[in-house]
């Protein structure tokens, strides 16, 4: 492994950041100590600091060489989740309700790794915008950022991300040309019928049945509305209604999530989900009374050129053999999509080792780790210098 020996030299450091950060989760723009935390850092490495995009996002800026206009963007997430902790370590969350269960500490960290080295060294010619960001988890900090001007106040020609994933060893990262993180959408169907006696059905119109209806039948959307050589989920992940035992009520709530990796694929769901929810209602004799659809993030597609970068800066590192190529995408989502809608660019996941123990992403045992820290911030820091190399 070829970790950059300067970033090794403080591995300590960053570790003791990340377990700062650890310790004080805060959630979607709420990032107000973490931004503290990051503009501090930045200023002390002596790189300039904006801050304000989207509330709580940072953008640290460097630039390096001898005058040339050429700049690239790296990005990193700030904020934890509504989970509560269930580890036993120093560094828990002091915050009760709120972790750090998808690795944004580590993330942040090892961006805050590389700026310091950068900083340090500045062997390569071209500006780096180090971009920390609010809110990737449901609330879309990423796009916020992009409609508030992000790319306009800082002109980049690629934006590169990073995550951490669980089940990949120590060591490794995977590089994918193309889509790597799914569509992400949300729905809500009122299924409303005439409540009754639970005794004397007959009397009303049944929404649960009807609503149960709808959940099977939703799920032939994935199963025979789809080409089977894409992908789709459809998940129903909340059903509400009724208050006792002999009550039929009048309305259920169904509520849930839907993936999905092309456009052309995601369009369909919408209209497939009303025509099977309105005609199973027709049916029974019961309406829906309520839907709402929304499009929350589009898929993160990777762009050719820039994913060639990423696998050659992570092969550098870490050696070719342990570059995962067309690593199987995941049905998660991510915002970062937003930035590479605006920009090209690649975003890669930097293996977080073995999953026991309940080390998995959103789990409150998981924890980011720290072995790993030398290695995120050697990846951006090739990255940068092999791609704004510095003139002879
Ligand atoms: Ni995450």
């Amino acid at each position: 492994m070829a970790i950059v020996n300067r970033i090794a030299e403080f591995h300590a450091d960053m570790t003791a950041w990340r377990h700062e950060i650890h310790a004080h989760p805060e959630t979607a723009f709420e990032e107000f100590r973490t931004a503290d935390f990051v503009a501090k850092r930045l200023g002390d490495f002596g790189i300039e600091v904006h801050r304000g995009l989207a509330g709580t996002g940072v953008v640290g800026t460097l630039k390096g060489g001898n005058g040339s206009q050429r700049s690239i963007a790296l990005r990193a997430d700030m904020d934890a989740l509504h989970i509560h902790e269930k580890n036993g370590f120093e560094h828990v969350s002091q915050n009760p309700g709120k972790m750090h269960a998808c690795g944004h500490d580590g993330h942040t960290t090892m961006l805050l790794g590389a700026a310091r080295y950068l900083a340090e060294t500045r062997n390569f010619d071209g500006t780096v915008h180090f971009i920390f960001q609010p809110a990737e988890e449901n609330e879309g900090g990423a796009r916020v950022m992009v409609e508030q001007g992000l790319f306009d106040q800082f002109p980049v020609e690629a934006v590169y991300g990073m995550h951490n994933m669980p089940g990949y060893p120590v060591g490794s990262m995977c590089v994918r040309n193309g889509p790597l993180m799914a569509a992400y959408d949300v729905f809500e169907i009122v299924v409303r019928g005439r409540g009754s006696h639970g005794a004397m059905p007959h009397q009303g119109i049944d929404p649960v049945v009807t609503a149960a209806q709808i959940i099977t039948s939703l799920q032939t959307i994935s199963s025979r509305n789809t080409n089977p050589l894409d992908s789709v989920v459809v998940s129903v992940t909340q059903v509400h209604g009724g208050d006792t035992w002999n009550v039929i009520p009048d309305e259920i709530a169904l509520r849930g999530t839907t993936r999905s990796f092309r456009p052309e694929v995601q369009k369909t769901i919408e209209p497939s989900i009303r025509r099977i929810a309105e005609g199973i209602a027709q049916a029974h004799g019961a309406t829906i009374a309520g839907f709402r659809y929304e499009m929350r993030y589009p898929p993160t597609v990777n762009t050719a050129a820039e994913t060639e970068i990423a696998a050659k800066a992570a092969g550098t590192v870490i050696g070719e053999a342990n570059v995962v190529r067309d690593p199987v995408p995941s049905m998660g989502a991510e915002d970062f999509a937003f930035m590479l809608q605006a920009r090209p660019g690649s975003y890669v996941w930097i293996g977080n080792g073995p999953t026991e123990g309940g080390c998995l992403l959103h789990n409150p045992h998981y924890d980011f780790s720290d072995e790993i820290l030398p290695i995120g911030a050697s990846y951006w820091a090739t990255l940068v210098e092999q791609t704004l190399p510095r003139r002879a």
